[in-house]
């Protein structure tokens, strides 16, 4: 929540969360779109976690071992990096908008 707080990131922004099946990605994911109202949450997993990452919410789930995130045309208010993808994630978000990691 500090980490969503310090991006500046409020109701209505867009998201991704890098990692979003993990302990901390799994939160963010909840949080953004649960208490924020985020208005559209992507995230990153393994093809596995794809089915957990839509049951949390997530409306964009993008599979990791088959998709390079950073090379979507969509981009994000808020790029939440929860695996260390510092510079990748930069990629990915929009002009004006924050990484958080
Ligand atoms: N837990 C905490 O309280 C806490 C607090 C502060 C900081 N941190 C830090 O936050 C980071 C994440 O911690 P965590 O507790 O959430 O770890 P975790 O529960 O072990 O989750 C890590 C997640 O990263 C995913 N992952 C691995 N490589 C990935 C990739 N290339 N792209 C997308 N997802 C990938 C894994 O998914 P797959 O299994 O599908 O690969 C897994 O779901 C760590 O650096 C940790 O030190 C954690």
């Amino acid at each position: 929540m500090q980490g969503l707080e310090k991006a500046g990131f409020s109701s209505g922004n867009s998201i991704l969360v890098l990692g979003g099946a993990g302990g901390v990605g799994s939160l963010v994911v909840q949080l953004a779109k649960q208490v924020y109202g985020a208005s559209k949450v992507a995230a990153t997993a393994s093809t596995g976690k794809l089915e957990l990452l839509k049951s949390l919410g997530v409306d964009l789930a993008i599979d990791y071992t088959k998709e390079n995130f950073e090379e979507l045309p969509e981009k994000f208010d808020v790029v939440y990096d929860a695996v260390g993808q510092g510079d990748k994630a930069v990629k990915a978000v929009k002009e004006g908008g924050s990484v958080w990691s």
